[in-house]
C-alpha cells in the first residue's frame, strides 16, 4: 500500500475547495463536548500521563537523517531518565541510558559523532554498541564482569524515516543473559502496530531523507496539555494569530483526517483562490502541506518553502514538565536537499518566526488559562466544538490509555 503525494493533495484540494465554498467551513466532527478542566490540573492525571504515556508509549526522538552514520548520536532528556540514541558500527540504531555503568556519571553531553563513548568520570569507555571497551587503572577492577557493565538498553525502532524510543529500560532477561547478547532493541517496539493506518502516508513523507537546520526548546508555565490542544485545532486562528498566520488562511477552513489514535489537518492559503472557479486540470501547480499528529506529542507539520518546491518539516514535541503547571516543548525544523547557505538561511528564519508565533501568541494563551486554573477549576465544563474534534479526540485517548476516565 503506497500513497502518491500528490494524489493525496489534489484530493485534500477538492476537499479544501469544496469546504471554502461550504457553510460549515470546516470538517466537523459528530458532536459538542464538555472536557472538565480538572483534567488539566488533578495531579494524580498528571502522574499517570507521566509513568504511563511518557514512560511506555513510544516517542518520537528524531528523524532518521540525523543519525545516518555510524558513531552519529542523538541525546534525549525530556521524558524520563537521559537516553542516547547511537548509529552502531553495524548500522543499527542502540538506545541506552545515558549514564556510566561504573558510578553513574552522565556519558555523552556532546553531539559530535565518535567511535567510542568516554566517560568525563573517571575514563571509562564503551563502543556503539555499549560495551567496556576500555578502564583506566584495569587492575583495580579485576574479577568485575565487563559484559555485566555494558551500558542499560531502552528500546528503540526506526521506520519511515523516524526513530522512536520507549525511555524505560529494557528489563534483564531471566536467565540473567547480558543485555547486549539477546539484542533487544528494535523488537521491543512494533511500529507498524504503532503507527497503524498513519503508515503509509507517513512513508509518503520521506521524513529520513531530511537534515536538521535547527532547534529550540521552549518551556511554558502551563500543563503540557494546554500547551497541546493549542496545535490541535485551527479554530483559534483568526484571533491569535491575527497578524501573523490569519492573513494567509482561509479562516476556519480545514480537513481532518484520522488514523486511529494519529491524526492530520490542512487548511486552506489563500492561493487557493487560484483554484476556485477553475477545473482541477487548469489548477496551477500547488505541493503538499498538511500537519500530522502522532500520539501522544507530537506535530509534524510538513510545507514547502526555499523555491517552493523544497519540502520542510516543523517537528514540535510536548512533554509535561517536573510539575503540573510546567511543560517542555521541542521544535525542531528540517528541510530536504543538499546543504546551501542562502536556502538554510530561509529556513533558520521560517524555524525563529514559527518559534516567535509559538512562544509569545500559542503559549501566551496557555499560560493565561492555566493562571486561572491553577486557582482552582471552575465549576463550568470547557466545551469543545465539533470543529475542535482533535482536541476532543485525543484527550479522550489519553483518559483511556491512563486508564481514567474523563472526569
Ligand atoms: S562514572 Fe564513568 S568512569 Fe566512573
Ligand atoms: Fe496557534
Amino acid at each position: 500500500l503506497t500513497i502518491d503525494l500528490q494524489q493525496e493533495w489534489k484530493g485534500l484540494q477538492n476537499r479544501l475547495v469544496d469546504l471554502i465554498r461550504s457553510e460549515n467551513k470546516s470538517d466537523l466532527g459528530d458532536e459538542v463536548m464538555e472536557l472538565d478542566p480538572r483534567v488539566y490540573t488533578d495531579t494524580s492525571r498528571f502522574a499517570a500521563e507521566r509513568s504511563r504515556i511518557f514512560g511506555e508509549e513510544p516517542l518520537l526522538v528524531a528523524l532518521s537523517g540525523e543519525l545516518s552514520t555510524p558513531g552519529d548520536r542523538v541525546l534525549f532528556d525530556e521524558a524520563g531518565p537521559p537516553v542516547l540514541v547511537v548509529r552502531g558500527e553495524d548500522g543499527r540504531l542502540r538506545a541506552f541510558l545515558n549514564m556510566c555503568t561504573h558510578r553513574g556519571a552522565r556519558l555523552v553531553s556532546s553531539c559530535d559523532p565518535a567511535r567510542r563513548l568516554l566517560c568525563p568520570f573517571h575514563g571509562w569507555t564503551f563502543d556503539l554498541e555499549g560495551r567496556v571497551v576500555s578502564i583506566p587503572l584495569a587492575q583495580a577492577f579485576e574479577g568485575v564482569d565487563r559484559a555485566g557493565r555494558a551500558l542499560v538498553r531502552i528500546p528503540v525502532a526506526e521506520r519511515h524515516g523516524m526513530v522512536f524510543v520507549r525511555p524505560r529500560p529494557v528489563e534483564p532477561a531471566a536467565s540473567g543473559m547480558p543485555a547486549e547478547s539477546g539484542a533487544p532493541g528494535e523488537e521491543e517496539i512494533d511500529l507498524i502496530e504503532f503507527l497503524g493506518p498513519i503508515g503509509p502516508l507517513l512513508e509518503a513523507l520521506e521524513l529520513g531523507s531530511l537534515r536538521r537546520i535547527q532547534a529550540d526548546r521552549l518551556e511554558v508555565r502551563a500543563n503540557w496539555k494546554l500547551a497541546l490542544d493549542m496545535g490541535r485545532e485551527n479554530y483559534h486562528v483568526p484571533a491569535v494569530h491575527k497578524s501573523t498566520l490569519s492573513p494567509n488562511l482561509y479562516p476556519h477552513v480545514t480537513a481532518f483526517d484520522v488514523y486511529g489514535p494519529h491524526s492530520r489537518f490542512s487548511g486552506a492559503s489563500r492561493d487557493f483562490a487560484n483554484l476556485l472557479g477553475k477545473p482541477e486540470s487548469e489548477w496551477p501547480a500547488m505541493s503538499y502541506q498538511a500537519v500530522h499528529y502522532l500520539f501522544p506529542n507530537t506535530t509534524l507539520s510538513f510545507t514547502h518553502a526555499v523555491d517552493g518546491r523544497t519540502p520542510v518539516v516543523t517537528m514540535s514535541r510536548v512533554f509535561p514538565g517536573e510539575a503540573i503547571g510546567q511543560a517542555v516543548t521541542l521544535i525542531a525544523t528540517y528541510r530536504r536537499g543538499a546543504a546551501d547557505d542562502a536556502a538554510d538561511a530561509q529556513v533558520r528564519a521560517m524555524h525563529e518566526a514559527v518559534v516567535q508565533i509559538v512562544g509569545s501568541e500559542d503559549y501566551g494563551v496557555a499560560r493565561k488559562v492555566w493562571q486561572s486554573l491553577e486557582h482552582g477549576a471552575p465549576a463550568l465544563p470547557f466545551v469543545l466544538g465539533r470543529n475542535e474534534l482533535l482536541v476532543q479526540r485525543y484527550h479522550r485517548e489519553l483518559a483511556t490509555r491512563i486508564g481514567m476516565p474523563l472526569p
